[in-house]
């Protein structure tokens, strides 16, 4: 397996996981990269490792280029395994090898690995290290993704090694961002940033600030995973700034689960008030999709309704542990009420509702019940229930769009 050429003298030596589709619970359906990256200069660099399991093919393909015993500089911008996880490999084959880390970066990777006669030297946002005619300068970037984390940027060639950040679980044999269909990428980016990212908007805010504080002229941003940004590095950072900021499309996910079908027929009833109100609506039923599709669906749209049963007079499971999943991302700027079937105490949607209450997101109460199956009369409360909260996402939405500029 080859090496690939990225920049003059700079080639990804990664891996290619085309079959994963568990991420540590996280559904990938188009599987992942694992991109690293040999800088060869008077000293030789490498920037990240891949999966362990894959190291055989970063060995591979870093001898196309030079015996991997001559690499004398290792670049730890993330110590999560996916990127650290052949660095004990690496040390073993490279006797003259300086590691760099950030100070949490090294803490990690003493717990991670046996790191007894390593040399690794600590590094903070500003410094350099010179290779011989390339510049590495280390910008930390603290919970994006772990408090370990940073960036590398080649100074000489405008090179932004990102790590995590602006990647995509997007397996490819293509390395560039034009080589591939944009909207798969799109489609990527916001289910990275959901499951991943949703929780650092801030940061993520910040963080991009810094850079253009920094005056960094950015040709290339290089993530760990998915494609590289060739062409058009600035989408990268507007979908990112645009994400971060909270911005969403006009319109509702109904995430719901049933027992017998009557909140399922429910859903129906609030759907067709939100499609008759001209708004888009989609539903996800949580038994039948993975929970990280769900979570890129709510990112995606403005309103969220939560369809529930009452069981044992709490919510359904697959329900609780949705907004579990949810809460844990922290998200904001959305709109969202619950609906359900109770058989007699109730007390799922109150409970959803009252999860939706505690994520402090704009809920619309009291939700719409209904006692065992909707009658007639209850569908069409089920199809006003729509038409109100399309209307309250439309007025969210406005609102949130006039005072949000990105
Ligand atoms: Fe791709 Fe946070 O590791």
């Amino acid at each position: 397996m080859k090496a690939k050429q990225v920049k003059p003298d700079i080639y990804w030596v990664g891996a290619i996981d085309w079959n994963v589709r568990d991420f540590h619970g996280y559904v990938t359906p188009r599987g992942t990269t694992y991109n690293n990256f040999l800088i060869v200069d008077r000293k030789i660099a490498l920037v990240d490792t891949v999966k362990r399991e894959f190291a055989d093919v970063m060995f591979e393909r870093i001898r196309c280029l030079t015996e991997p015993e001559k690499i004398e500089v290792g670049i730890i911008n993330h110590i999560e395994l996916d990127h650290a996880g052949s660095w004990d490999l690496v040390v073993e084959r490279c006797e003259n090898i300086t590691l760099y880390a950030t100070e949490r970066g090294k803490q990690g990777l003493e717990r991670h690995f046996n790191t007894a006669g390593w040399d690794i030297q600590t590094v903070k946002t500003g410094d350099t290290l010179k290779l011989g005619k390339k510049t590495l300068l280390f910008i930390e970037t603290p919970m994006l993704h772990w408090p370990d984390s940073m960036m590398t940027y080649v100074k000489e060639d405008r090179l932004l090694i990102s790590q995590d950040a602006f990647g995509q679980h997007f397996a490819q044999a293509v390395l560039f961002d034009d080589l591939v269909p944009q909207e798969t990428l799109e489609d990527a980016v916001i289910d990275y940033y959901a499951n991943i990212l949703m929780p650092f908007g801030r940061l993520i805010e910040a963080k991009i600030a810094e850079l253009q504080r920094l005056g960094l002229e950015i040709d290339m941003i290089a993530p760990d995973h998915g494609v590289i940004w060739r062409k058009n590095p600035e989408k990268a950072i507007r979908m990112y700034l645009e994400m971060a900021k909270g911005r969403a499309e006009e319109g509702v996910v109904i995430v719901y689960d049933t027992m017998w079908h009557s909140t399922e027929r429910m859903s129906r009833a609030v759907l067709d008030g939100i499609v008759d109100e001209g708004m888009y609506a989609e539903v996800i039923k949580l038994r039948d999709t993975p929970m990280s599709v769900a979570i890129k669906q709510f990112w995606r749209y403005r309103g969220l309704l939560v369809g529930t049963p009452t069981l044992n007079n709490v919510m359904f499971p697959t329900v609780a542990e949705f907004l579990q999943h949810l809460r844990g991302l922290r998200p904001s700027n959305r709109i969202a009420s619950a609906f359900g079937s109770y058989g007699w105490g109730g007390g799922g949607v109150r409970e959803a509702l009252q999860v939706l209450r505690s994520m402090k997101l704009e809920v619309v109460e009291p939700g719409y019940e209904v006692n065992y199956r909707p009658s007639s009369r209850e569908y069409e409360q089920g199809y006003d229930f729509g038409r109100l909260f399309a209307q309250r996402v439309r007025e969210y939405h406005r609102k949130f769009e006039q005072e949000v500029v990105v």
